[in-house]
């Protein structure tokens, strides 16, 4: 029996976790244990995606919360280590970049337990991002590194690793969306925010770059609310930016912006339905660069750069920037220019999990060979 710990932690990681976790469970050799760090916390930022998506109660959680970087990535390791010793599982399995994905990843390595990456090798190329360090690091360590993209599979080549242990399997984020696109179509989102097929938009931003200063944050808004006057714009609030929106004193600009309509975070089902059908979605998220791309919906990043360049290449992503005029420069073009052909990117066909957790059983099975030879 192979026994793996699956690690989540903050709001990307359920989704990615969801699939993982659910293969795993139906794999009658696998013993999967699923630990939650408790970096996200609020109900709409973690329980909510349980419910929905199906994830069984975590077995622990490791209950960090929020703090600084190195208080938060510290703590995640100083509770998952006793778990890690009493459990001795075969595999660690992390998702994703955040704090909470290198935490886990570290503390496993450090105990000579195997860490598999799932989402490894993207890279922006920006160490002033705090994920781009957390990509670096976790797949420095990891023993098996599952790449959603080619550009990924080229990062890690070049930063020297060893070739057997790159899987391209693609996007287990994939996998969630099209198992509950369906579902999703029954939210009733569109007539609860009174917004018509087409005609809203819908923001997404959390980027300490973007929303921890005024001058950033600022200049993002105006470029909003000069597009809310255009159409609506449903805008669901991390609540980082919510906290910063307050602290940095713009809370009053929004309310005065007719349409510009703060909500709080969706759950994973209104916010599919949300995006399917708006006319644009702004981001600066990861996951949503990758969902619009499959969903076929235009999608301006609010970023300089991007760590999944096939959004752009074979989907519905440009890079809008973060200056107030960039952002509507991006805003207009896409309204006048209908948008080509979508191709969904090779293998964002709903089975990475499957191949994931396939790829684990065969890699063990290899060992253990190699152990009896
Ligand atoms: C984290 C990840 C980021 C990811 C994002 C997804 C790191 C370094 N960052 O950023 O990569 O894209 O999650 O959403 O791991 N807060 C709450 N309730 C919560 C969670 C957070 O109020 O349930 C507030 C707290 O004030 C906290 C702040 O949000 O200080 C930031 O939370 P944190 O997890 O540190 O980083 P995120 O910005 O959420
Ligand atoms: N998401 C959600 N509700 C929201 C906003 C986003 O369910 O109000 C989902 C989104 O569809 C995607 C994931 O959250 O699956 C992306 O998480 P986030 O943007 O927080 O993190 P990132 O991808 O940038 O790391």
């Amino acid at each position: 029996m192979l026994k793996v710990i699956c690690v989540c932690g903050a709001r990307p990681n359920f989704m990615k976790i969801a699939p993982l976790v659910d293969v795993m469970r139906r794999t009658s050799s696998i013993q999967a244990i699923l630990v939650h760090t408790g970096q996200h916390y609020d109900e709409r930022m973690s329980r909510s995606f349980f419910g929905e998506l199906g994830i069984p109660e975590p077995d622990v959680n490791l209950e960090v919360g929020s703090c600084s970087h190195a208080v938060q990535t510290a703590e995640v390791m100083k509770r998952f280590e006793p778990v890690c010793l009493k459990e001795r599982p075969d595999w660690v399995v992390v998702v994703g970049d955040v704090n909470s994905t290198l935490a886990a990843a570290l503390t496993a390595c450090k105990l000579g337990i195997q860490v598999a990456h799932v989402e490894a090798g993207l890279r922006s190329f920006d160490r002033t991002m705090p994920e781009e360090v957390n990509r670096v690091l976790t797949d420095a360590i990891s023993d098996l590194l599952f790449v959603t993209e080619p550009s990924g599979v080229d990062n890690l080549r070049r930063e020297g690793v060893a070739s057997e242990k790159i899987h391209l399997v693609g996007n287990v984020m994939i996998d969630t969306l099209l198992r509950n696109r369906a579902q999703a179509e029954k939210s009733s989102i569109l007539r609860d925010l009174e917004l018509q097929d087409q005609h809203y938009a819908v923001v997404t931003l959390h980027r300490p770059s973007n929303v921890d200063e005024t001058e950033s944050f600022g200049g993002i808004l105006k470029a909003l609310e000069t597009i809310s006057r255009d159409m609506p714009v449903a805008f669901p609030i991390h609540p980082r930016s919510r906290k910063n929106l307050e602290a940095l004193g713009l809370s009053r600009r929004v309310e005065q912006s007719g349409g510009l309509r703060l909500i709080e975070p969706l759950g994973y089902l209104d916010f599919l339905k949300l995006m399917a059908h708006s006319a644009v979605v702004l981001t600066d998220s990861g996951g949503v660069q990758e969902e619009t791309t499959i969903l076929g919906v235009p999608c301006l990043t609010l970023r300089n750069n991007t760590e999944r360049p096939i959004t752009l290449t074979q989907g519905t992503n440009r890079l809008a920037g973060t200056s107030t005029e960039g952002i509507l420069a991006a805003y207009h073009a896409v309204r006048q220019q209908p948008m080509g052909a979508v191709h969904p990117p090779d293998l964002w066909d709903g089975h990475a999990a499957d191949r994931i957790v396939a790829s684990l059983v065969a890699s063990s099975h290899m060992q253990q060979s190699a152990k009896e030879e």
